[in-house]
């Protein structure tokens, strides 16, 4: 079946209409295939290609093929932004108010030991957030070894490492759990129908479980096992998210990918004349902008990936950081801006990652502008932010049950739960130093994060999830994927009201 009884597709709709007849698309061709396109040039792409050949036929293969090719053609362009002259905003009238803490980035020869040290230092700050709900958890915790002496049947409570999970024959999740004294089993039964919901969330719970979280179990002892009856993840308690008094704003933006020939000037640009006051929509919005934060992948980079080379539209790594600067240089003086690298930028790979050197930054000096570790803590005004870049969403997605590159933000729960900015090991590079810093040793209103170039929005226990998307097309390798991106989409947090509000750069 061809399209033509499709009805009631937008893009695709779009897409039909402006072809008038050129192509025939086939019915494997759907609406999200579409989406973010630059539907002019892939009109015209399409065209050009089917002018002179016998089949006029357009399928999903076909479709592809045309948009990875579309991205060897974009020529990049300077942006210039005019400021408004009768723009009068409040913010320039309001004094910052912030304090900015990067993390300690170490270099360590990555040995054995340093590895050792690392993980003892992991298990140490985790235990430690672990045993501060103490309380809550009937007091005393029993160091492994000696539980292992107790007769069967007695109550217990261990914090540990997972070392390793299995599911038995029978359902049942079964992990190996460590501490400095020892390793015992601990069971998780699964429930039967009749089960009530605790024991349900308890088995869900532990199904999650991945190796190297640091838990707390509650049971009894059964032979040489603890057959658990509650589990406690490190979490961040439940709490009242901080609001200013002032009526200040602060917007998120991340992964702008300078240099890729799939960089949204237009968007950007229109982005950059808004916050200017040179737009008239949500110029109110506009006028209470007092921070921004950009969480990483401020350019494209170089040598990224295979054949990085053939998608760029700057291949030289000063010029695409001249490029960002640029922008930067556009960014009103009264707002203050906090940059932090992420994985296409050219700092070390391995997180923490330092802030962008100044080799990068050349004659460019702007006092509202500050660079900034991967990760790093901010409060502005009153709200504490942790900016992180994201690259360990990636492990986060592949591995836990339920998370997803179309919701980040599933993703970004299981990473609080486990008060761990990394919590898989080896799902992404991480520097074995001895002081752990990707461990979330402070409790966030706000955790931003980027990398997936997805937008979302979620709560949990009063920490917002903002993930703030992209400034970049969708391009060949996510259309491959079958990842869709949602680029040009600015979320601002007003942090007096404690709303949030997303501007779309692609409709203006
Ligand atoms: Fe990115």
């Amino acid at each position: 079946m061809f399209w033509g009884s499709c009805v009631g597709r937008g893009a695709l709709l779009d897409f039909v209409s402006r072809l008038s007849g050129k192509a025939i698309i086939s019915s494997d061709i759907t609406d999200a295939d579409l989406r973010d396109v630059d539907m002019e040039s892939l009109v015209a792409s399409v065209i050009d290609r089917y002018q002179d050949s016998a089949s006029k036929i357009l399928g999903r293969k076909e479709l592809e093929e045309i948009m990875v090719g579309m991205t060897m053609k974009k020529e990049p362009m300077q942006i210039e932004v005019i400021r408004s002259n009768d723009f009068k905003p409040a913010a320039k009238d309001i004094e910052p108010e912030y304090r900015a803490r990067d993390v300690r980035v170490e270099r360590t020869s990555s040995s054995v030991t340093d590895f050792v040290d690392y993980f003892q230092d992991r298990f140490a700050r985790l235990r430690e957030i672990l045993r501060s709900y103490g309380t809550g958890f009937g007091g005393v915790v029993n160091s492994i070894e000696s539980v292992k002496g107790y007769m069967s049947g007695r109550d217990l409570a261990v914090v540990g490492m997972v070392y390793d999970k299995v599911v038995t024959a029978k359902g049942n999740v079964m992990i190996n759990l460590e501490d400095e004294s020892g390793t015992v089993k601990v069971l998780f039964m699964k429930p039967s129908r009749k089960t009530k919901d605790e024991q349900n969330e308890l088995y869900d719970s532990a199904s999650k479980l991945m190796k190297d979280d640091v838990i707390a179990v509650k049971g009894k002892t059964w032979n040489s096992l603890i057959i658990a009856n509650r589990m406690l993840w490190p979490d961040v308690p439940l709490h009242q998210q901080a609001r200013s008094e002032e009526d200040v704003a602060i917007a998120l933006l991340s992964d702008v990918h300078v240099g890729h020939k799939l960089f949204m000037q237009k968007q950007f640009g229109k982005f950059l004349e808004w916050i200017n006051g040179s737009v008239d929509n949500r110029k109110d919005l506009a006028e209470k902008i007092k921070y921004l934060v950009v969480a990483g992948d401020l350019v494209d980079g170089i040598g990224i990936y295979p054949d990085q080379d053939s998608e760029l539209a700057i291949d030289d790594i000063y010029k695409q950081y001249s490029v960002f600067f640029d922008f930067m240089q556009s960014i009103p003086d009264y707002i203050e801006v906090f940059v932090i690298p992420g994985n296409h930028d050219a700092v070390q790979r391995a997180e923490p990652q330092p802030k962008v050197g100044n080799g990068f930054l050349k004659d460019f000096k702007r006092e509202n502008v500050h660079m900034m570790t991967n990760p790093c803590y901010l409060n502005l005004h009153g709200v504490k932010i942790l900016a992180y870049h994201g690259t360990s969403l990636d492990s986060v997605i592949r591995s836990i049950p339920g998370c997803s590159y179309g919701e980040p933000t599933t993703a970004m729960k299981e990473i609080l739960k486990r008060r761990h900015l990394s919590p898989i090991y080896g799902g992404n590079i991480v520097v074995p130093s001895k002081n752990d810093a990707l461990v979330i040793n402070e409790v966030p209103d706000i955790l931003h994060m980027g990398h997936i170039h997805k937008n979302g929005y979620d709560a949990y226990h009063g920490t917002l999830l903002i993930n703030s998307g992209t400034w970049q097309g969708r391009t060949g390798y996510q259309i491959k994927q079958g990842h869709v991106p949602s680029p040009g989409l600015l979320p601002i947090y007003e942090a007096r009201s404690a709303k949030i509000s997303v501007m779309d750069f692609n409709e203006m």
